[in-house]
Formats: structure tokens, sequence, C-alpha cells
């Protein structure tokens, strides 16, 4: 349930709690299958140390300071380097790179391993970056914000690159997928 149907009544706050019951997980996970979302890569380094994750909880969050956040998971991987303040890069995937997404949310290919594919260049504050992304958000990790399972992490953009010529790389309904011809267009 969110933090905000727990959130206590208090005299003059604008917090309203709301409560809906609570949907199950597998409810809630179906619900955002139906979702149509764009994939990327998020690469964190830490001194010598390098890891990444495939997400599609991501957005932009402000555009002067440029700043984007990502959702990760507790569990992951990079998670205790992102948490403990990291260069980070959102990689976003162009339609062609679905391979790169698999790649990088297998639970057989772990750590360094992933980045024995692809070229990868270092980003300004030292993250890896995806040299024929979509478009590459890089920067370094400003705040770390506990949400349940996940936690909100916003990066502070320092450079923004891209290289590649196709549309975006989508996931929905369970696979990767891309923009209809007409949706893109180029009719
Ligand atoms: C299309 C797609 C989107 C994903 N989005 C997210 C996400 O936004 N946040 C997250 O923490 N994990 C997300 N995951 C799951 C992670 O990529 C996956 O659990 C990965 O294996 C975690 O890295 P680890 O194996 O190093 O722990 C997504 C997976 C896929 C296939």
């Amino acid at each position: 349930m969110s933090g905000l149907a727990h959130a206590p009544a208090r005299a003059g706050s604008t917090v309203v709690p709301v409560d809906f019951g609570h949907a199950s997980a597998e409810a809630f996970k179906d619900g955002m299958r139906r979702l149509a979302q764009p994939v990327a890569i998020a690469t964190v380094a830490r001194a010598k140390e390098r890891a990444g994750l495939t997400i599609s909880s991501f957005c932009s969050l402000s555009v002067d300071p440029p700043r984007v956040m990502a959702c990760i998971s507790h569990s992951a991987g990079a998670f205790p380097l992102i948490a403990r303040g990291a260069a980070m890069a959102i990689n976003v995937l162009a339609q062609g790179q679905a391979g790169m997404g698999q790649r990088f949310a297998s639970s057989s290919i772990k750590g360094e391993t992933r980045f024995d594919v692809g070229h990868w260049d270092t980003g300004v504050c030292g993250a890896p970056v995806l040299r024929d992304a979509l478009t590459v958000f890089d920067g370094r990790v400003r705040d770390v914000v506990d949400a349940g399972t996940h936690s909100i992490v916003t990066v502070d953009v320092v450079a923004v690159c891209g290289a590649a010529t196709d549309g975006p790389l989508l996931y929905a309904a369970g696979g990767f997928t891309g923009l209809a011809p007409g949706a893109q267009g180029d009719e």
C-alpha cells in the first residue's frame, strides 16, 4: 500500500489520506504490463566498479537544472553502488537494441560481464555510455529516496548524447517492440 494510504491526518496538512484497498502484487504488475514504456540501460560506476541493469521506470524530472529520475529495485546488483553515490547514465535504447535490453535484465549474465557486448565509452562523470544508444543522459546520482521495493533515484545530467537514427525500443505486454510506422510520423 502506498505511503499516502498510511499518512497520518494532520491539522492544516494538505496530505489527503486515500485508501483504495490493497491491490495484489499480481494485479499491480498486470496493470503495469498494459503500458508501453521506453527501455534504457541504467549504468553506474564508482571507483573501478561498474554495474548496469535494464530499466523502464525513468522520466524527465527537471529542465533547469537538468535532472532525470529512475526507479531502481533494492534487490538490483547495481543498487549498493547507487546508494553510496555514483556516476550514473541512462542509456535509452533504440528499436534494434532489444538484445541489449535482455542482456542487462538477465539472471545468468551479471556484473561486469554484461558490458562484454556493445561499444561502451566512459561518460563525463565516469559512467558507462553506450555509443549507439538512441540518447544518453549522463551524470551523477543526486538523491536516493526510499519508495518501497524500489528507490527513486534522481540524476543530475551533465551531458546528453545520442547516435541511433532508429525509433525508440518499447516494452509492452511482456515483450520488446517498437512504434508502428504511422506512429513515427514518417507515413
Ligand atoms: C523491460 C524491462 C524493464 C525493467 N525495468 C526496471 C526498472 O525500471 N527498475 C528496476 O529496478 N528493474 C527493472 N527491470 C528488472 C531488471 O532489469 C532486472 O531485475 C535485472 O536483472 C536487475 O539487475 P541484477 O540482475 O544485476 O540484479 C526491468 C526489466 C526489463 C526486462
